[in-house]
C-alpha cells in the first residue's frame, strides 16, 4: 500500500483545529500512520498550513490569507475557534509541519493548494523545501486537484510520488493520470459509485477516498476495494 488505510484528514479535525500541529499530534494519538494537511503559499513567498483561501472561518483573523505575510499569520490565533484548549494554536509553516511529522514517525499526504498565483511560484518553494527537510521518500505523496501543479511537480522532482486529487472523477481521468505519472488516484466518497472504483482499481491505480467519517461508507469502500480513506476521525477507525 502506497498511503496507509487510514489517514487523518487535515491531521485529526475532529479532534484539534485543522491543519495545525495539535492536529497533526491528536491524529498520531489516535494511531494514524499517516496524515493529509494543505500546503499554501503566502504573498511574501512563505509557505503554510492552512485549507482555505480566507482567514475567517479558522483564525481570529478576516480577509485573505495570500494578502497577508508570514508575519501578520503568525500573530494569528488558529486554535480557539475550535476550542479554548487550543487558544493560541498558531498557523504552522511547511516546516515546522514537516519536522513535528516525521518526528512522531507519521507519513504525508502533502496537498498543495492552487490558490489563484502562479504554479511555478508554488509548487518550485515546495520541491525545495521537501528535499531539504524530508527524508524518507517512500512515506511521501504529493497530491492536488491541479493537473498544472501535478505536471510541474513531476518535471521538477520525479523523486516524489504524485497522487491525482478529483471531486468526480472525470471520463478522461486516466489520460490525467498517465499524464502526470501519478500513481494514487483520490476522490470524494460522496461522487464515487462502484463502477468507477472498480475501473480505476483495474487500471491498476490504489483509489484513496475522502472525507470518511462514517464506518458503515468505509465498509462499503473497502467492500470495492478502495485501499484507504482520508478521515476527521482516525480515532473511530483505528485500533
Ligand atoms: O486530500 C483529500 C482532501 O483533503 C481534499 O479536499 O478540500 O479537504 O482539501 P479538501
Ligand atoms: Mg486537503
Amino acid at each position: 500500500m502506497l498511503l496507509s488505510r487510514i489517514i487523518g484528514h487535515r491531521g485529526n479535525a475532529s479532534q484539534a483545529p485543522e491543519n495545525t500541529l495539535a492536529s497533526i499530534r491528536k491524529a498520531h494519538e489516535a494511531g494514524a500512520q499517516w496524515v493529509e494537511i494543505d500546503v499554501v503559499l503566502l504573498g511574501d513567498g512563505n509557505l503554510v498550513i492552512h485549507h482555505d483561501q480566507s482567514l475567517r472561518r479558522c483564525t481570529n483573523g478576516k480577509g485573505r490569507l495570500l494578502r497577508n505575510n508570514l508575519e501578520t499569520i503568525r500573530k494569528l490565533d488558529a486554535g480557539s475557534w475550535f476550542s479554548p484548549d487550543f487558544a493560541g494554536e498558531r498557523i504552522p509553516t511547511l516546516v515546522e509541519a514537516l519536522t513535528l511529522i516525521q518526528e512522531l514517525g507519521l507519513g504525508l499526504n502533502l496537498e498543495i493548494k492552487m490558490h489563484r498565483h502562479a504554479v511555478k511560484a508554488l509548487v518550485e518553494p515546495v520541491i525545495a523545501t521537501l528535499r531539504e527537510h524530508w527524508k524518507d521518500n517512500d512515506k511521501l505523496i504529493l497530491s492536488s486537484f491541479s493537473h498544472e501543479a501535478l505536471l510541474q511537480c513531476h518535471a521538477l522532482a520525479p523523486e516524489f510520488r504524485l497522487g491525482h486529487l478529483f471531486e468526480k472523477l472525470p471520463r478522461n481521468w486516466l489520460s490525467r493520470a498517465r499524464d502526470v505519472k501519478a500513481v494514487t488516484i483520490h476522490v470524494d466518497c460522496k461522487r464515487l459509485r462502484e463502477a468507477r472504483a472498480r475501473e480505476v482499481i483495474a487500471e491498476g491505480y490504489e483509489l484513496y477516498c475522502y472525507t470518511v467519517n462514517k464506518p458503515e461508507v468505509a465498509e462499503k469502500l473497502w467492500c470495492w476495494g478502495v485501499k484507504g480513506i482520508f478521515t476527521d476521525r482516525p480515532q473511530d477507525f483505528v485500533g
